[in-house]
């Protein structure tokens, strides 16, 4: 989608880096130029995202961090600048999920994903963003959101109600850091193709189909179609976009599953 290059000199880094959504953005980002920091907490995936952005020809680290944790968060950041010098973007894609009813989420449970999702989101933004701010030279913050963020999410209330809170967090932040030229802006995935996302909300293969018939573009999202966006509002091509949300979903959360008679063809 962009021109090749256009990151050169600029350092990226995208929490949940090792798998899906947030290898195949880290993959966009050093196709384009971008130097790459992935971070998650298992170095494994990391250390395979880096080999096959190093295989490409990219240049790629992997830091191993609990986005929970704010010191960890803090090393994340200082380790991105001693190996490439500086942070331009930051990507804040780390997630947890799992599907259960609100009566039954115990505490710790609701925590694991609040604390993945919101707490991460921000401790992440809050450390590049100081790393940004003394660089003075502006740069770009993108959180992946669901459109439960503004819909509603029965059956994940701990998601939905985390992302709500990373939108609100985009949005405040985008006003008080506009006067460093820093933006930050939100994607929200539809249903994507992915092996965590598989897992957690369509295990088989009937719930699978179930969700690929609720968007009305008849599939889900392939990892790439979300990672061009990434990359696009990061870029210079976003210059003038913050505190937006921007969704990728095949019009999925537009499918009001209105009580009018169904134009899909019948099942
Ligand atoms: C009920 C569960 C549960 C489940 C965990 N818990 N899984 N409760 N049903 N399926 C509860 C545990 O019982 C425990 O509470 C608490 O959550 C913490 O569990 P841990 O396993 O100790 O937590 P942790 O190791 O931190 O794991 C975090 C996680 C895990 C969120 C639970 O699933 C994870 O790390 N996932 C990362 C990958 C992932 O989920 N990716 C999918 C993202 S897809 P108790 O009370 O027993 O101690 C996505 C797409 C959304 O977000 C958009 C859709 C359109």
């Amino acid at each position: 989608m962009l021109v090749d290059g256009c990151y050169d000199g600029r350092v990226a880094l995208i929490t949940g880096g090792g798998s899906g959504m947030g290898r195949a953005m880290a993959q966009e980002f050093a196709r384009l130029g971008a130097s790459v920091v992935v971070a998650g907490r298992r170095p494994e995936p990391l250390e395979e995202t880096v080999a096959l952005i190093e295989a490409a020809g990219g240049r790629a680290a992997a830091q191993p961090t609990d986005v929970r944790d704010p010191d960890q968060v803090d090393a994340m950041v200082a380790a991105a600048v001693e190996r490439f010098g500086r942070v331009d973007c930051l990507v804040n894609n780390a997630a947890g999920n799992f599907v259960v009813k609100g009566e039954d989420l115990s505490p710790n449970g609701w925590r694991a994903v609040v604390s993945i999702v919101l707490d991460g989101g921000f401790l992440c933004t809050r450390a590049a963003g100081r790393r940004m701010i003394a660089q003075g030279s502006g740069g770009a913050v993108l959180s992946v959101i669901a459109s439960y963020a503004w819909t509603g999410g029965p059956g994940t209330v701990h998601s939905a109600s985390a992302k709500a809170g990373l939108l609100a967090m985009t949005k405040t932040l985008a006003v008080e850091w506009a006067p460093h030229g820093i933006r930050l802006n939100t994607i929200c995935p539809g249903p994507t193709d992915t092996e965590g996302a598989g897992q957690a909300l369509w295990p088989d293969a009937a719930d699978r189909a179930r969700v690929e018939r609720s968007v009305p573009a008849g599939r889900l999202a392939t990892v790439e179609e979300i990672a061009w966006w990434s990359t696009a509002l990061c870029s210079d091509f976003g210059s003038y976009v913050t505190g937006m949300n921007f969704t990728i979903d095949g019009g999925h959360w537009l499918e009001q599953d209105s009580y009018m008679p169904s134009l899909k063809p019948r099942d």
